[in-house]
């Protein structure tokens, strides 16, 4: 099992993704299996604004909320260790993919828009959802982000698996990406010439 022997030596699991695919689900279970701090990056948002996510939209606008996401990967995020479930615009704007790659392993959750719709119906943290036709929105905002998306992380699909199922899946890919990680920093340097 990752991250039993020296959680502090693992490397972070990150998980990106659009709303509704899984990330806290999914990052809470693996923390509890591997015995590893969980962390939701809307609740750090949260904490260091003193206010709620739907309130920093209202009255200070995405933009203002997205400059906290950034603030919570430079600053708040552990250097390595924990399991972290990303807000799902968070590696969106240009720059954020590269630096949350830098803070972990990065595994982004895919979902088909039925399954989005049906696990986004509580709207009280995404203001971005609210108000009529969600789904005309889901798949504006999905269209717009996919490469985001795609660039943050390696792809894992969702649908048709179970929790522990994606535990699994997850893990083994997580597994291999730290056995890589370790491989490239023991390669002895080219020598200059
Ligand atoms: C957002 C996703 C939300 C939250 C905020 C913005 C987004 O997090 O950060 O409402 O832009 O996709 P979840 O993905 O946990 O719902």
């Amino acid at each position: 099992m990752p991250g039993r022997a020296t959680s502090d030596e693992q490397p972070n699991l990150i998980l990106a993704g659009f709303m509704g695919t899984g990330k806290s689900a999914l990052g809470r279970q693996l923390a509890h299996r591997w015995q590893r701090p969980f962390l939701d990056t809307d609740d750090l948002v949260e904490k260091l604004a003193g206010a709620s996510v739907a309130d920093i939209f209202a009255e200070q606008g995405e933009e203002h909320f997205r400059a906290l996401e950034r603030k919570v990967i430079e600053e708040l995020i552990p250097p390595a260790g924990a399991i972290i479930a990303c807000g799902g615009g968070l590696v969106v704007p240009a720059g954020m993919a590269e630096l949350v790659r830098s803070k972990g392993v990065v595994i982004t959750l895919f979902a088909s828009v039925d399954t989005i719709i049906r696990r986004t119906a509580n709207k009280s943290r995404r203001p971005l959802l609210k108000g009529d036709e969600p789904e005309v929105k889901i798949r504006e905002l999905m269209k717009k982000r996919e490469q985001a998306y795609m660039k943050a992380g390696i792809a894992v699909y969702t649908d048709g698996r179970s929790l522990q199922q994606l535990c699994v899946i997850v893990g083994r890919v997580y597994q291999r990406e730290v056995a890589q990680l370790k491989k490239a920093s023991t390669k002895p340097k080219a020598k200059a010439e």
